[in-house]
């Protein structure tokens, strides 16, 4: 899978591009953001997701340009977006927000109970409402959510919202599994740059929907300057 994005521009609303340019392409293995409130991560997930329609610029995935699918579309092409917010349903049961994920792309859920594996506490509360679960376990939810539609790309905008430290290595430990089991390609949205250090072979600075650096996280004088700009949020 080879994630293409060449001068990418969107905004929210009609003739205000929040999004600057964006330059860059995943592969393998997962490509974080980090910026402040307001840089611009969630518009560009949007974006990248289908959700929200480029102004300028190109998306291409594995050559074939897709800046002109919507979000129905870029599940099918195998993109798959765990918004803002976690967003489940919390009257449905753990098990049927899985399955209803499962029917939005056409998946018949063989994967459901791989994902349960994966993630035993999903199998201990499938019967449960998803509401009643914490937050982590709520992000744990979503990211099954996604991963059941099959998909190539994984976009995660700020997953580490809210949860505590603990959760937070939790799920960075989850994330790396998944990367491993799934060949699935990640795309992390986040003002925490410690789920992005243990995660990430390359960050890109956002802010006000500009791309200020790309940081090659091989590199330890490029981790350091990760530290230091998520310090300074
Ligand atoms: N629904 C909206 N309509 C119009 N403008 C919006 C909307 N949501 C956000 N914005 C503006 O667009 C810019 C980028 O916001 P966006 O939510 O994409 O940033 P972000 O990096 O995801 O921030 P956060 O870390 O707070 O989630 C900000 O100036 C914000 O005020
Ligand atoms: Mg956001």
């Amino acid at each position: 899978m080879k994630l293409e994005v060449s001068g990418l521009r969107s905004g929210y609303r009609q003739g205000v591009d929040v999004v600057l340019g964006a330059e860059f392409t995943a592969s393998t293995g997962a490509v974080g953001f980090i910026g402040r409130n307001g840089a611009g991560k969630t518009c560009l997930a949007q974006t990248l997701s289908g959700a929200i329609k480029a102004t300028a610029g190109t998306v291409t995935l594995d050559g074939v340009d897709i800046t002109g699918q919507g979000s129905r579309e870029r599940v099918r092409s195998g993109i798959s977006l765990v918004p803002e917010g976690r967003l489940v349903f919390g009257q449905l049961s753990v098990r049927e927000n899985l399955e209803v994920a499962a029917f939005a792309a056409g998946k018949r859920g063989e994967r459901l109970s791989r994902i349960e594996e994966r993630f035993p506490i999903l199998r201990e509360k499938r019967d449960r409402p998803a509401a009643s679960m914490s937050g982590g376990e709520q992000q744990l939810l979503a990211i099954g959510r996604a991963i059941i539609q099959e998909p190539a790309l994984i976009i995660l905008d700020e997953p580490s919202l809210g949860l505590s430290p603990i959760a937070v290595d939790n799920l960075t430990e989850s994330l790396r599994g998944i990367v491993q089991d799934y060949e699935v390609t990640l795309i992390l949205m986040e003002q925490n740059g410690e789920l992005l250090t243990g995660l990430c072979d390359e960050v890109i600075l956002m802010d006000d929907g500009e791309f200020v650096r790309s940081l090659d996280m091989s590199k330890d004088e490029d981790q350091q300057a990760l530290e230091a700009s998520y310090l300074g949020l």
